[in-house]
């Protein structure tokens, strides 16, 4: 059997690693690796490949960075011939990126069946880009596989057949599983705790330039009482430089490149607190019992709010600085343990209730494949 696995962003790698590692501890099972090129940078994409010691791709679309179409139309034009040319059985999409769709909508149109992995999430909030890439790719997916219940219950809801839905869990828990062990060694030497971890880049908060000064504001009061650190997303780099901010007169704002997959492991296991905007994050924290507040108005992961750790707090400063000032009075709290890694890691067997959610959901997915290709 040959299955061609199709990444292309950041996020995208650490879903797709585990599956790769299943896939391949089955035999009779033939792998391609196909790299779209949306992410191209050695910090957002090679130095991953490394980390999560994954095959090279054995094809590279080079497509790199454009408008939406630009980026879609060009991975559209670029993977139709590797496609004919490899001829799969089954081709493997991950999350909810523009790679994601425009792989599935090649594939549909050739006629090769298509598995989500991470099908079902919905923020149902169409203002975002990916939640159109969850919407359009689900409904060209031949096996979808959710990563919640919730997932499950949007599928029906929208007609898709339940024989082609399987709850498998979370393959980025899998990664994180694995790796957590080795993360250790990559804390920061001169990072001491207590300290809040901070990305930012959806264009929600960073193209609203604005209010990236606002939030901006915000993250310099509150290193006035501990330490911020912000790994700067390359959009929101760009953005950073043409608000021209004067980062140095807040000596505890430190504004760090993105972070290879081990060294940010560590930054979000050792922190008090995360500030974010990416869905990711949110399931990371939840998994590793870290207070999260996402600064967007939805969440298409919500039992990382109903049995894990994140709140939204939206685009309310207010809110954000009475929710981070109430977790850190909390998590700081003298004389308890609450707020230290050794606390939390005590609770974790507890706190991760999560189904699913145990290191083991890329191997369903290789049996999933497997036994149906069998019958
Ligand atoms: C993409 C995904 C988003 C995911 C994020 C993780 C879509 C619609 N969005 O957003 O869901 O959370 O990846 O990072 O697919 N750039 C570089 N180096 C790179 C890649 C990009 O400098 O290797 C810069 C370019 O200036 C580019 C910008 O980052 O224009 C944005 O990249 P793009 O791939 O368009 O989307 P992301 O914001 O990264």
């Amino acid at each position: 059997m040959h299955i061609l696995h199709v990444v292309g962003a950041r996020p995208n790698f650490m879903k797709a690693a585990p599956v790769l590692r299943a896939l391949a501890a089955k035999p009779g099972v033939r792998q391609t690796l196909v790299h779209t090129g949306q992410h191209y940078d050695r910090i957002m994409s090679d130095v991953f490949f490394q980390e999560l010691e994954m095959p090279q791709p054995d094809c590279n679309l080079e497509v790199g960075s454009g408008s939406h179409a630009q980026q879609t139309a060009a991975i559209l034009t670029a993977f139709e011939p590797v496609l004919l040319e490899r001829k799969p059985d089954l081709a493997l999409v991950y999350g909810d990126v523009n790679s994601t769709v425009a792989a599935a909508l090649v594939c549909s149109k050739l006629g090769v069946p298509v598995g989500h992995v991470e099908a079902g999430l919905r923020s149902r909030d169409r203002t975002m880009p990916e939640e159109i890439n969850r919407l359009l790719t689900d409904q060209l997916s031949d096996l979808l596989f959710t990563p919640s219940a919730d997932g499950d219950e949007n599928l029906l809801r929208e007609g898709i057949d339940r024989s082609r839905i399987h709850l498998v869990g979370n393959v980025m828990i899998d990664t994180l599983v694995r790796l957590l062990p080795r993360s250790d060694q990559h804390r920061r030497a001169n990072l001491a705790a207590p300290y809040v971890l901070v990305t930012l880049h959806r264009p929600s908060n960073v193209d609203d330039l604005p209010w990236l000064r606002e939030l901006l504001a915000t993250l310099a009061e509150l290193s006035q009482q501990l330490t911020v650190v912000f790994p700067v997303h390359p959009r929101t780099r760009e953005r950073l430089t043409s608000l021209n901010t004067d980062s140095a007169s807040h000596p505890r704002l430190q504004l760090l490149d993105p972070q290879p997959y081990l060294d940010f492991l560590a930054l979000q296991r050792g922190a008090a607190l995360v500030i974010t905007d990416s869905g990711g994050i949110q399931e990371e924290t939840t998994f590793l019992n870290v207070p999260c507040l996402t600064m967007r108005e939805n969440t298409e992961r919500p039992v990382t709010i109903t049995l894990g750790t994140n709140q939204l707090v939206g685009r309310d400063l207010r809110k954000l600085r009475n929710a981070a000032k109430e977790i850190l009075s909390q998590e700081l709290e003298g004389g308890t343990n609450k707020g230290t890694e050794r606390g939390r890691a005590e609770k974790q067997h507890r706190a991760c209730s999560i189904p699913f959610w145990d290191g083991h959901a890329a191997e369903r997915i290789a049996e999933i494949i497997v036994s149906r290709d069998k019958n």
